[in-house]
């Protein structure tokens, strides 16, 4: 069993995991509406590995004995200028997320629970790549630079993305 303080914390990622699966469906209806469907398909992905983290946090509050909470999910914003715009907020929304998955090993810490430290180890390394990953594509979209032939290009190397789900080890 984790402590109350971190079952608390942990539950709270949960909800942040949720929401930011939430967050990226919203971006993945923007797209569609914007007749930019691979673009849409990068964010569906994204949507589905947001909801793979948070089953990890559920899944790893169970087997610690500790209570899963729902909690609401917060209202995503629905509109956004441009490609541009959503893609600089995919990659300000993962550098919050990370700053939220350091405080929970700051948490872990100061509590001496090294077996929670050891389980928040995947999403430290895991935030390393998702802000790869995000800053990719706004590297892409930058270099577009609001050419539809340019957007084009970027939404058809987009729309090959597949989520692979990880297997429970990893
Ligand atoms: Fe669950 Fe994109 O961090």
């Amino acid at each position: 069993m984790v402590s109350e303080n971190m079952q608390a914390a942990l539950n709270k990622q949960m909800n942040a995991e949720l929401y930011s699966a939430y967050l990226y469906l919203a971006m993945a209806a923007y797209y569609e509406d914007s007749d930019l469907p691979g673009f849409a398909n990068w964010m569906i992905a994204q949507a589905q590995e947001e909801m793979s983290h948070a089953m990890k946090f559920y899944d790893y509050l169970v087997q610690r004995g500790s209570r899963v909470m729902l909690d609401a999910i917060e209202k995503p914003q629905s509109q956004w200028k441009s490609a541009l715009a959503v893609s600089e907020h995919v990659l300000e929304h993962e550098k919050l997320v990370t700053s939220m998955i350091n405080n929970l090993v700051d948490i872990a810490v100061e509590e001496k629970d090294h077996a929670t430290n050891n389980f928040l180890q995947y999403f430290v390394a895991e935030q390393v790549e998702e802000e790869e990953s995000a800053g990719g594509v706004l590297q892409k979209v930058k270099l577009a630079n609001n050419s539809p032939t340019g957007l084009l290009l970027v939404d058809s190397e987009l729309g090959k993305r597949v989520f692979t789900p990880s297997t429970p080890e990893e």
